[in-house]
């Protein structure tokens, strides 16, 4: 089998030198994500999907909850025959452990979204990695987030912000250090800030990390909620709902604005999740493929780093902002 892949490739190779491949018949390109559940996640899907057609390639789309899945997994895409995958990894620690299984399985491997660290925490040079310039990301969130509170006429010394954390993963630590850091530098005293760790990035994880924090911080009546993605912030907003605050006393400010943004802002009332930043599924799931595809067919090595950038959304320009992103 690993003879017939490394013939294959190395056809497509000749053709691509001659100039006559674009279309790469039986290619197949692996992209593993650590929570296919997630509309982010499918959205990748959807969008890596796209490229294939278009350049004549299939993706195989696993989804690897943990270690182990994702070892298995990339043993399976090469008995497949695939060139090369893309992960998103549910820990970025397995970096080494993914490397090794690229390396001796043949496969071309690049991250997207979270980026992949040695033993030492130091993200893997080697592996090309397309992610959201976080800091960027976050500070926008913390300062659309004030904006608002102040066009509602909250005193920001008695709003609270509440950081839904997950300090292991760095783009996440980043994304919601940098959305604090932005709302205290717009005025909100860095005393009302009240860290809430979730163990899970989904809307339950929010919620249960949310509940008890904003419980004890009860003497606050007016939050700002800053988290990784939107699940994150909904299921602080949905605990702060839960707690009897009204919509107009919570402003949420996600990170993502596809499905779980879209079904929040279509519902006829205002709700406590009051924006996110959009962010480009395209660029992370149609970009990547396409440069898996280059790198495997035409040796051209994918950019070592790239970062995208979100754009603000709310109520107003939703519908505006998703219809060009689909376009
Ligand atoms: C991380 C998060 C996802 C999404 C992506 C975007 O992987 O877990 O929810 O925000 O980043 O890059």
């Amino acid at each position: 089998m690993e003879l017939t892949r490394k013939a294959m490739l190395s056809g497509l190779l000749a053709g691509a030198v001659a100039g006559c491949a674009r279309s790469a018949p039986g290619l197949k390109i692996g992209f593993i994500v650590k929570n296919p559940e997630e509309p982010w996640f499918q959205d990748e899907w959807r969008f890596a999907d796209m490229a294939a057609r278009q350049n004549g390639f299939t993706v195989l789309k696993i989804g690897a909850m943990d270690g182990d899945r994702v070892l298995t997994a990339i043993d399976n895409l090469a008995a497949k025959n695939a060139a090369g995958f893309i992960i998103c990894a549910p820990d970025t620690r397995l970096g080494p452990a993914i490397e090794q299984r690229a390396r001796v399985n043949d496969l071309k491997v690049m991250s997207v979204d979270d980026r992949l660290v040695d033993a030492r925490g130091r993200p893997i040079e080697n592996i090309p990695h397309v992610g959201i310039s976080a800091a960027d990301i976050g500070a926008l969130a913390g300062r659309m987030a004030v904006e608002e509170a102040v066009r509602r006429g909250w005193p920001l010394s008695e709003t609270g912000i509440l950081r839904v954390s997950f300090d292991g993963l760095e783009t996440a630590r980043e994304r919601t250090s940098n959305g604090r850091d932005a709302a205290v530098a717009a005025g909100v005293p860095v005393g009302n800030v009240h860290d809430a760790p979730q163990r899970t990035t989904d809307t339950e994880g929010g919620f249960n990390a949310a509940s008890p924090v904003l419980t004890r911080a009860a003497m606050l009546k007016r939050w700002i909620v800053l988290g990784m993605n939107d699940e994150s912030v909904l299921g602080g907003v949905r605990a702060a709902e839960q707690l009897g605050l009204p919509a107009q006393d919570i402003i949420g400010i996600g990170i993502g604005g596809s499905g779980s943004a879209e079904a929040e802002f279509s519902k006829p009332a205002l709700t406590g999740f009051y924006g996110s930043i959009l962010l480009s599924p395209r660029r992370h799931g149609f970009d990547t493929s396409l440069a898996m595809y280059r790198w495997v067919t035409e040796g051209v090595r994918p950019a070592p780093v790239t970062f995208t950038e979100g754009l603000p959304m709310e109520r107003s320009n939703w519908r505006t902002l998703l219809a060009a992103q689909k376009a």
